[in-house]
């Protein structure tokens, strides 16, 4: 075993004999505003992120570092009650190491959610979108490095990084509670300034309808470990120079709030109909 496998089992092996033996089945890493979902979970069982050996540590405000397993709409869950970012300062692989754990875990599926700027002019602050596909020009990557074989290989697939059955999920569980639920592809910036708006139009020009800082790292660690992803993006903003008006983060937090019911909403019509 390399030095990231041991990391990893060590980590997993700590979590595992806090929450007992019951299998989790879905992982969910929560973004600016949406780790309220934690609270939701029934008869929780919760780890403060400094008392898990290994275990990066949260700095930005309105994450609250904390990773709570429970029940969901009967599902055993496994919740990120916030977040690490790159803007942080943390490497590529440490934002690896919590989806490597629950990997190891046992865990097969993984639900990301974030606040992203919204670059398609159709859309709206407040609107919802499942993620189809991703954009990384950071030219970083979370398995830059040794490869961890126990848990995938050196060069893996990612041409269907967020999968289509629980895409084609998300939004036949958007049609039921009727909720308008966009489609489209998040390109990753690193932040922590916000875009440019010509950085913005290029974004557009790539194909992109939202940008964000998160989420993209995660989501590669998950792939390579052959994990099942869903990602929905909340627009909480137009991204820059599309209003004349400037960005800021409490508007962030701001929409993420005003939509909070819809989203927990939706996660648990998604959470309840998820095939395992
Ligand atoms: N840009 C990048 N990340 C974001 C934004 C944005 O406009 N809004 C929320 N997260």
């Amino acid at each position: 075993m390399n030095e990231r496998e041991i990391r990893v089992q060590e980590t997993s092996r700590y979590i595992r004999e806090q929450i007992t033996d019951e299998p989790v089945s879905i992982a969910m890493i929560l973004g600016s505003g949406l780790g309220v979902m934690a609270q939701e979970l029934e008869t929780p069982i919760t780890l403060n992120y400094h008392d898990i050996p290994g275990f990066p540590v949260s700095t930005v405000v309105g994450h609250a570092g904390e990773l709570v397993t429970g029940y969901l709409e009967g599902k055993r869950v496994m919740v990120m009650n916030g977040r690490f970012h790159y803007y942080e300062g943390h490497s590529m692989d440490t934002l690896a190491f919590p989806v490597q754990v629950m990997k190891s875990l046992g865990i097969e599926h993984l639900l990301v959610t974030n606040a992203a700027g919204c670059v398609n002019v159709a859309w709206n602050p407040g609107d919802l979108m499942v993620i189809s596909d991703h954009i990384k020009l950071i030219s970083d990557n979370p398995l830059r490095g040794e490869n961890p074989g126990m848990l995938g290989e050196r060069f893996f697939d990612m041409s269907e990084a967020y999968d289509k059955k629980l895409r084609a999920l998300a939004h036949r569980c958007a049609g039921e509670i009727g909720i308008t639920l966009r489609e489209g592809i998040y390109q990753l910036f690193s932040g922590p300034s916000f875009e440019t708006p010509a950085e913005v139009r290029f974004a557009r020009m790539c194909g992109a309808d939202a940008v964000g800082m998160s989420t993209v790292p995660e989501v590669i660690a998950a792939n390579h470990a052959g994990m099942k992803v869903l990602g929905i993006s909340c627009m909480t903003n137009m991204a820059a120079g599309i209003l004349s008006q400037p960005l800021n983060h409490q508007e962030v937090l701001e929409t993420g709030e005003n939509v909070k019911s819809t989203f927990i909403a939706l996660v648990r019509k998604i959470v309840g109909a998820w095939d395992l």
